[in-house]
């Protein structure tokens, strides 16, 4: 797939096949998610690739499985309709979007700066980093036909995926990523009209 269409196609990817998803191609994807760029130029991201469905569900058995879309009716911060209409899709469908996956990627990041409680911005370099590389995976996995989605950790949900798979302590789950082939019907989420003309300034703001 040409870069533009990989980059136009990529989609939250909440629904998948049985199909499952090689480990020659699970590589290859997760690699180009090296190619990201670094602040420190270290690149020392580490990725825990699982499809293995018992170890999959005790890995992220701390995300809610049984959120309904009258639970977005709470979210109190939502007020678009159309962003809404995203989260009604989103939210019943979290665990499941991650244990009915080909794979659960889990990417680690090691904690450098206090980024909970940074100083500065660039005490979140790290994560900002890892994020880059994240994207570069998605892109891949869309590439390759695939479809992802990502789920930053809540509440005790990082310490249940750590206890699970032996994490060390320094490092941190920026995310928790599902990748598979995308069911036909799988749900899309309405985008939103992006006007570039007022967004992009030329020259001053
Ligand atoms: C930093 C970040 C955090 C996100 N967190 C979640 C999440 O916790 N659960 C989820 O289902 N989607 C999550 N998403 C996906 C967004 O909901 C999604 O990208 C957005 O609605 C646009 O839809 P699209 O990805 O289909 O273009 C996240 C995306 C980003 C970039």
């Amino acid at each position: 797939m040409e870069f533009y269409d990989a980059v136009n196609a990529r989609r939250s990817v909440r629904q998948f096949t049985d199909e499952g998803i090689t480990e020659e191609t699970l590589k290859r994807i997760i690699e180009a998610g090296y190619s990201a760029p670094a602040n420190d130029h270290f690149r020392d991201w580490h990725y825990i690739v699982i499809t293995d469905k018992e170890i999959m569900k005790r890995a992220v058995n701390g995300v809610p499985k049984n959120l309904s879309v009258r639970d977005v009716d709470d979210m109190t911060f939502i007020s678009d309709p159309i962003q809404k209409k995203s989260y009604q899709i989103a939210v019943p469908l979290q665990y499941r979007m991650l244990t009915e996956a080909a794979a659960l990627i889990i990417p680690l990041m090691k904690k450098k700066s206090d980024i909970l409680h940074p100083s500065s911005l660039s005490d979140l370099n790290c994560y900002a980093s890892i994020w880059c590389s994240i994207e570069n995976i998605w892109l891949a996995a869309t590439a390759e036909g695939y479809g992802c989605n990502v789920r930053i950790p809540l509440g005790n949900e990082e310490q249940i995926a750590r206890e699970a798979l032996g994490i060390p302590d320094h490092f941190m789950i920026p995310c928790f990523i599902g990748i598979g082939r995308p069911r036909e019907d799988a749900a899309e989420v309405k985008q939103l009209d992006i006007c570039t003309q007022e967004q992009i300034h030329w020259n001053h703001f």
